[in-house]
Formats: C-alpha cells, sequence, structure tokens
C-alpha cells in the first residue's frame, strides 16, 4: 500500500493534472485536498484536451473513486457545470465522492474577493477572484456553510444570515445585487444541494478505508508551494496550504500514510499574479518561453510571467514538504534556448542567501545569481526515454537534481500522458 502526494514545487501550473492522470492508473483512490475552482487542470487524452477545476485528475478512468477532500473550497455552481459537462461528454461519474465537512464559496465570497483586490488598487495580490480567500476566512471564522448544510433549508438559511450578518458593510455596495438575496440563495444552494447529493460523503472514513485494505492513494494538491498561505510569499499567496502536510489535514489520512510526496516542477518558472519572483524574465527569452509553453492561466486566461528554474526556491520546496522525488515538466520548452540559466543563490542588500529570507522586503529585493548550462538545441518534446534526450539535457536534469538535493521520479516531455519518462514507479514497495 501506498500513500502518495502530488505537489507543486513552484508557483502552480506545474503540469500536476497530467502527472496525476498518468499514476492515477494504477491507483484506487484519488482525493484532492485544498484549493479550489482558483485550480485549473488540463489533461491531454488522443489529442481531446480535458480541463477541470474542482473534480481530481482520476475521474476520466471509468468507476475510479475520485473524491473532493474536506480541505477543499467548493463552489457548488463550478461543480455542477463540470458534472453535467463531464456526464454530456459519457464520463462515468459514480466514484465520485465529495466531503460533507468541505466549505462553500457563496456568492458574497467572490463579490468580497472583487471588491478587496480593488481596495488594494496597486498593492493587489491579483487573485484568480473566485472567492477563495473569503470562503478560508469564513471557514477559520467558523462562519463557514459547509456541503452537508445544503441539505437542510432550515440549517442553510440560518447560518447564512449569521455568515452574511459580519459582512453587511463591507457588502454594502452590493446590496440590491440579486445574486445576495437571502430566499433566492437558499433556494439555488438547496438545488445545487440536490444535485450533488448522491455524491456527498463521509471522505476521511473512503480514504482510511482504502488505506486499510492496502490500496494506493492519491492525494492531489492544487496550486503551489511558493503560493503556501504560510510558507509562500506572503501575502502575495493564495489561502490554503499547498504543502504536503496538508493533505493530512485536507483529507483525514495520517501524516504517517503520506509514504511518497512528489513535487512537480516546470524546467523554468511562471508566476500568475503579484509578488516577488527573482529569476523572471522581461526580455525576449521570457517571451519565448511565454509562448513555447502556452503560459496563459487555465482559469483567468492572464499571461503568466515566465523566468529561468529557481533551484534554491525548489529546494526550499523540497525541505517544506518532504519532498522524495521530482516531476520534471515542459523539458521540451527549453529546447531552442542556448545558455540556459538556473538560479542558485541570491544577492540581497550586498549580502548572498543560499536561501529565500522570510522578510518580505528582502524578498521583494532579492537578486538571482545564476549558474549558466549549456543548452541542447535539440527537440526532446516526445521523448520517452533517457536514451530519446540529447546528452546536454540530461546533463541539465542531472544539475537540477545535484541543486534541489532530490532525484527525478519522472519527466515530461509534452502534454501527452504517453511522452513522459517514468524513472521511479510511485506505488513500488
Ligand atoms: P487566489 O487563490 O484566487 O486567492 O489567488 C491568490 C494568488 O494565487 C494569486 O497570485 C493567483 O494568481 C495565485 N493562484 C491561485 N491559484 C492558482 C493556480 O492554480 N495556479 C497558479 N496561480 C494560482
Amino acid at each position: 500500500m501506498a500513500g502518495i502526494v502530488i505537489i507543486g514545487a513552484q508557483w502552480g501550473d506545474e503540469g500536476k493534472g497530467k502527472i496525476t492522470d498518468l499514476i492515477a492508473e494504477n491507483a484506487d483512490l484519488v482525493i484532492r485536498f485544498q484549493g479550489g475552482n482558483n485550480a485549473g487542470h488540463t489533461i491531454v487524452r488522443d489529442d481531446v484536451k480535458w480541463k477541470f477545476h474542482l473534480i481530481p485528475s482520476g475521474i476520466l478512468y471509468p468507476g475510479k473513486l475520485c473524491a473532493i477532500g474536506n480541505g477543499v473550497v467548493i463552489d457548488p455552481k463550478v461543480l455542477t457545470d463540470e458534472l453535467d459537462d463531464l456526464r454530456a461528454k459519457g464520463v462515468d461519474l459514480s466514484g465520485l465522492r465529495i466531503s460533507a465537512n468541505a466549505h462553500l464559496i457563496m456568492p458574497y465570497h467572490m463579490l468580497l474577493d472583487h471588491a478587496g483586490e480593488t481596495k488594494l488598487g496597486k498593492l493587489q495580490i491579483g487573485t484568480t477572484r473566485r472567492g477563495i480567500g473569503p470562503a478560508y476566512a469564513d471557514k477559520a471564522a467558523r462562519l463557514g456553510i459547509r456541503v452537508q448544510d445544503l441539505l437542510d433549508e432550515k440549517i442553510l438559511k440560518k447560518k447564512i444570515m449569521a455568515a452574511m450578518e459580519p459582512k453587511r458593510l463591507a457588502l454594502r455596495p452590493y446590496a440590491k445585487s440579486p445574486e445576495l438575496d437571502l430566499q433566492s440563495m437558499t433556494e439555488d444552494y438547496l438545488t445545487y444541494g440536490h444535485r450533488i447529493e448522491q455524491y456527498i460523503a463521509d471522505t476521511a472514513r473512503i480514504t482510511w478505508k482504502a488505506l486499510d485494505d492496502g490500496h494506493d492513494v492519491i492525494f492531489e494538491g492544487a496550486q503551489g508551494t511558493l503560493l503556501d498561505i504560510d510558507h509562500g510569499t506572503y501575502p502575495f499567496v493564495t489561502s490554503s496550504n499547498p504543502v504536503a502536510a496538508s493533505a493530512a489535514t485536507g483529507t483525514g489520512a495520517g501524516p504517517k500514510d503520506l509514504d511518497e510526496i512528489w513535487g512537480v516542477a516546470k524546467a523554468y518558472a511562471t508566476r500568475v499574479g503579484a509578488g516577488p519572483f527573482p529569476t523572471e524574465l522581461t526580455d525576449a527569452t521570457g517571451q519565448l518561453l511565454g509562448e513555447r509553453g502556452h503560459e496563459f492561466g487555465t482559469v483567468t486566461g492572464r499571461r503568466r510571467r515566465c523566468g529561468w528554474f529557481d533551484a534554491v526556491m525548489v529546494r526550499q520546496a523540497v525541505a517544506v514538504s518532504g519532498i522524495n522525488g521530482i516531476a520534471l515538466t515542459k523539458l521540451d520548452v527549453l529546447d531552442p534556448i542556448d545558455p540556459i540559466l538556473v538560479c542558485v543563490g541570491y544577492e540581497i542588500r550586498g549580502k548572498r542567501y543560499d536561501y529565500l529570507p522570510p522578510g518580505a522586503a528582502l524578498q521583494a529585493e532579492a537578486k538571482p545569481v545564476y549558474e549558466e548550462l549549456e543548452g541542447w538545441r535539440e527537440n526532446t518534446r516526445g521523448a520517452r526515454s533517457f536514451a530519446d534526450l540529447p546528452a546536454k539535457a540530461i546533463k541539465y536534469v542531472r544539475r537540477i537534481e545535484e541543486l534541489i538535493e532530490t532525484p527525478a521520479a519522472l519527466l515530461s516531455t509534452s502534454p501527452e500522458r504517453d511522452d513522459t519518462i517514468l524513472v521511479k514507479d510511485p506505488f513500488a514497495d
């Protein structure tokens, strides 16, 4: 039996969806543990693109147990739309389970996310405006509405009233907004409840049982370590913990059940939204990375900021999550680029650092110290074994492994599932 955690080792969008989908084939349960529809996973199967925001990536295997854990925040409109779409495409949803304890994103959360960002003006975080931050804030304030509340009109209405009360002032500009009408909001959410009722379950017990029965479980993360509310570049972060420890709290599994921890990282770096990004490239190389990597957000369509691989930050992600295998994606994007730079340290106010200091002011001033590596100027797209890779590309991978002190468990050379070099079987004892 094995519990394998898949997390982002950078700022999200590392290609976790493909990796999860790939190894889900041999897993018995896939469970998501944090984030919400701020995430967007793209999976390419036989030239068909599948986009998910909430549904776990294993859903394309008929009947596979796929759960949304308690740590996820769910926008039930997005969820039911996603279910309708999958059903229309003939996808078998019988394995889906939704935690009764997961919290819901309400219409006022989205309005508050918008209002909060507008108020911040130039200082805005660049959130996805999907209501993620306000939903987690209500969870912490014990004013959250949970999936189980959707099944009882009286409870639902009472809880919505209690949650909206302290927000009256902030919501005043939207007072006449039809989405905030208590009666229609209650009715809409009851309807969502009826539509997902068959999938609502005690996902913690399902996880325990799967692990007790010796089954293989994938804990699917969203976003990335540097967007972690505790360990990321605060305040330019999301409102959950995308690190591996969250796979336990976000599902109910015990930390000892997390046997294998894979961090997914691009062979370069991208970031969406504001915040420090020491290796960012605003020149033609950055442009080229964006074009070759199709670096546009799956949720908001925003252009992603692009830059060189930052080994210091990924090494930090390795430490925070106990990552024991790195899944390196999009190696092919670097094919025409020569030389290739890798960040091995920072210079801040005249001092050299081999880690990212916690001070936000220092982080904002971090200037990268680079090591230069030779580009390979050959095609690696679609490579399926090390024998298909040029020696210089292998050298690049080996140097990254050294710098982040973690071996590559997998290399991905295109969005197609078969264009993968699997170095390690995650479920091997
Ligand atoms: P929020 O999660 O919508 O509150 O956004 C907070 C920050 O996290 C912003 O910089 C977003 O661009 C970033 N973010 C949230 N989800 C993702 C993701 O799935 N990929 C990349 N960035 C994300």
